[in-house]
């Protein structure tokens, strides 16, 4: 705490008060102090209220959220014995900055030796990984002159992913490809240059974090629009709906093995679902990191926004499911209108994606087929692992069984909670996400996803943890599993 109080952020309790939900703080039982330290300490934690930032008075946070002053000194004294606040006399009460803070990750995966890491769906380095980067460091040797610089993207790779849209139903050109460091880096690309602070955008809900914290770092409102997995044509109605009473600039939508709930939109679905938002002016943020994570061999759909314009709909993709997160390989796909916008953005901020990964991208494309097999065969092997385990071990949960994508999405008994089980879990070893994560506000408490990306062993293993917390057979002292090192936050 070393600079000046007044430089300082001050968090408004009307901005509070936006972000808090109070009828859900009092329908949950227990204090109302504690409930509201609870939710408070949660939006620190998710970043929404900044390290260092000054809280406001507890007399005014009071008086915003209706409820009395006892309260939120009670909520404030917890928080500041819990280290999240700090008060400094006749300057105020702040967020504590902590030193182990980690600013790229806030979902911690847990990397200790003991820890069965189950937050992230992230599956493991492809058995085509190695190769592809042998071709790509040769390549890379016989390219001497070159400046190492490729705004845009390596032309050949561009074409290479133009190809695949174009044999998927979208005839694509080269030229409408910006190849970016991941699909988190093409979606901020995108929102970036068509999304301004005080925008409205729609969300499928449940939905990927990771887009709600990029709406969010713009200033946009996400405004959240159900989508049941169960009847997915329920969703054109729904979105019709939210883009005429929201009016987004921007709707951010996975038709393809959804995160976390696994949903497929339909052909018809989603032919009258780009027809709609494109008649309300809504451009579609397409997300398609899983469109290939097809674990039943059902076929690929037709790409969303086949029939409409293209200028109604951007989409984005990345090899890192097919292949793994750590290559950092994605683009965006755009109308020439949309994408000079968003390249020339994305042009302020990084001049080129690393060479040697654009050209081992290049080999796996040209192995595509294969290395996507291999992926699904493992993931495949991890879904039904996981559902038989589920459906054997904790057999109040309730869930679907996907038919492509990285998780399972499960609804929790009634009166269980996702956060109070991910808490307990954690002391038995196992880092889960809470189903809070995946919405805005408080939905999806009662909601938890299981990623299959691990071992079928490791599976087991978790549900064990699960059963156990659930009340249901013992798992028994757990043999602990080494975790892999996984980045945080990828969701
Ligand atoms: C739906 C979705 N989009 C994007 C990403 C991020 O992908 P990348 O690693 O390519 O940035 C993830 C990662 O979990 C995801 O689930």
């Amino acid at each position: 705490m070393t600079e000046p109080a007044r430089l300082r952020d001050t968090v408004t309790a009307r901005a509070l008060s936006e972000r808090l939900d109070m009828a859900a703080v009092l329908g949950r039982g227990g204090p109302m102090y504690a409930g509201l330290a609870r939710d408070l300490q949660r939006l620190v934690e998710d970043g929404a209220v900044a390290a260092d930032a000054r809280m406001p008075s507890e007399r005014v946070l009071a008086r915003v959220l209706g409820v009395s002053r006892v309260t939120v000194a009670s909520a404030y004294r917890s928080l500041r014995e819990q280290g999240v606040l700090t008060s400094v006399h006749g300057a105020g009460t702040f967020v504590v900055p902590r030193s182990d803070a980690r600013p790229w990750g806030r979902l911690n995966a847990g990397e200790g030796p003991d820890v069965l890491e189950f937050v992230n769906a992230a599956p493991p380095p492809s058995a085509f990984l190695g190769a592809a980067y042998e071709a790509a460091a040769r390549r890379l040797a016989s390219t001497a002159a070159h400046s190492g610089y490729v705004p845009g993207g390596v032309e050949h790779l561009r074409e290479a992913i133009a190809r695949r849209y174009t044999m998927r139903g979208l005839p694509t050109t080269a030229d409408q490809i910006l190849v970016t460091a991941g699909a988190t880096d093409a979606i901020h690309a995108v929102v970036e240059a068509l999304v301004g602070p005080g925008n409205r955008v729609l969300v499928e809900h449940p939905t990927y974090p990771g887009a709600l914290e990029t709406m969010r770092a713009v200033g946009a409102t996400c405004v959240p629009v159900p989508l049941d997995p169960g009847d997915p044509g329920a969703f054109v109605d729904t979105a019709d709906r939210a883009a005429r009473q929201h009016d987004p600039v921007l709707a951010y939508l996975m038709p393809d093995h959804a995160n976390p709930s696994g949903s497929v939109l339909p052909t018809d679905t989603r032919r009258r679902l780009a027809a709609t938002l494109h008649r309300h002016g809504v451009v579609t943020l397409v997300d398609e990191v899983a469109v290939d994570l097809d674990l039943d061999g059902a076929g690929a759909l037709e790409p969303f926004g086949a029939p409409v314009p293209d200028r109604a709909v951007v989409t984005v993709g990345s090899l890192s499911k097919s292949v793994w997160g750590g290559l950092r390989l994605g683009w965006v796909r755009a109308d020439a209108a949309h994408l000079a916008r968003i390249a020339t953005g994305y042009s302020h901020r990084q001049l080129s994606v690393s060479l040697i990964d654009q050209y081992a991208a290049l080999e796996l494309l040209a192995d595509y087929e294969d290395v996507v097999a291999h992926r699904c065969a493992q993931l495949r092997a991890g879904r039904d692992a996981l559902t038989a385990a589920l459906a054997r071990s904790v057999p109040s949960w309730r869930f679907r069984s996907p038919a492509g994508g990285l998780s399972v999405w499960c609804t929790l008994p009634s009166g269980q909670r996702s956060t109070d089980l991910v808490d307990r879990a954690r002391e038995r070893g196992l880092a889960l996400a809470p189903g809070t994560r995946f919405g805005t506000g408080y939905a999806f408490d009662d909601c938890q996803r299981i990623p299959f990306t691990r071992t079928p062993e490791e599976i087991e293993d978790a549900v064990a943890v699960l059963a156990e917390l659930m009340g249901g057979a013992s798992a028994g002292p757990r043999e602990r599993v080494p975790s892999r090192a996984v980045p945080d936050a990828v969701v």
